[in-house]
């Protein structure tokens, strides 16, 4: 009943050609995607209409933003709103990735903002939460992530939070080879869930999308996706690499 998810955040890599190159070359694997499944690539700003022109034909295919401002529109040079990339076709945005909460300083306040802007310009929010090695090692975690889910989505209504997808990525396995267990992923995520329906409902816990990033790969994504509530990844490093990409998507069932 609800949307199984690989989404390759692609970061700050890949020229124009290389990107297109690595979406032909997803596409040419030709995928058969089961209904309720997505494929989402989250290319540079700069890229976005290429890669939506290039998904045109393909069910199941969608572009993502990786990021929006908290405003409307304005005096905020370099920045881009959420209306622009409604105006250009993008479909999802993915909000508070730990690198743009640490290195751009994104507080769970801000981002309940670009939440905001996101869904009043019809973009579907790939709201990133996580810890900290340190947190984990305190075992506080729940707290922590509870904590962003609360200040950056609670305002919202049930029906509000049906367009937004969830992304656990714990910082301590962001592109550092070490993944979290299946059996840490699918506490978290149950956790996650159980959150979202004492807020929200029981009907908004099973529905809600909760995917899984940090050094998902090939070789680990089977065990990770099999987890009954981990709805699929948010890929990283292994997303640049069509091969590793499409081995991915394969996973989900
Ligand atoms: P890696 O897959 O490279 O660990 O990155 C995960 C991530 O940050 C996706 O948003």
């Amino acid at each position: 009943m609800r949307k199984k998810i690989v989404a390759g955040n692609w970061k700050m890599n890949l020229t124009l050609a290389q990107g297109e190159q690595l979406i032909n070359d997803i596409l040419q694997a030709g995928l058969t995607l089961k209904e309720g499944q997505e494929v989402v690539v989250a290319t540079p700003f700069p890229y976005l209409l290429k890669a939506k022109a290039l998904l045109k034909n393909y069910p199941g295919f969608y572009v993502a933003a990786q990021n929006c401002h908290s405003e409307k529109s304005g005096a905020y040079t370099g920045e881009v709103s959420a209306e622009m990339l409604q105006s250009i076709g993008v479909d999802y945005v993915i909000l508070g990735h730990s690198e743009r909460r640490e290195y751009f300083q994104e507080s769970n306040a801000m981002l309940a903002k670009k939440i905001d802007q996101a869904l009043a310009n019809g973009l579907k929010p790939i709201f990133c939460c996580g810890e900290p090695l340190e947190v984990r090692q305190a075992e506080t975690q729940n707290a922590y992530v509870a904590k962003q889910l609360e200040e950056s989505l609670y305002h919202l209504t049930a029906e509000q939070l049906k367009q937004v997808v969830i992304a656990y990525e714990p910082i301590w396995a962001i592109g550092t080879g070490l993944t979290a267990s299946a059996a840490q992923a699918q506490d978290m995520h149950a956790f996650i869930r159980s959150q979202i329906a004492n807020k929200f409902g029981r009907e908004a816990g099973l529905h809600i999308s909760v995917l899984y990033g940090g050094s998902a790969k090939p070789g680990n994504a089977a065990e990770l996706f099999s987890c009954p509530d981990v709805d699929g990844g948010l890929i990283g490093g292994a997303s640049l690499v069509a091969a590793d990409f499409v081995s991915i998507i394969e996973k989900l069932s």
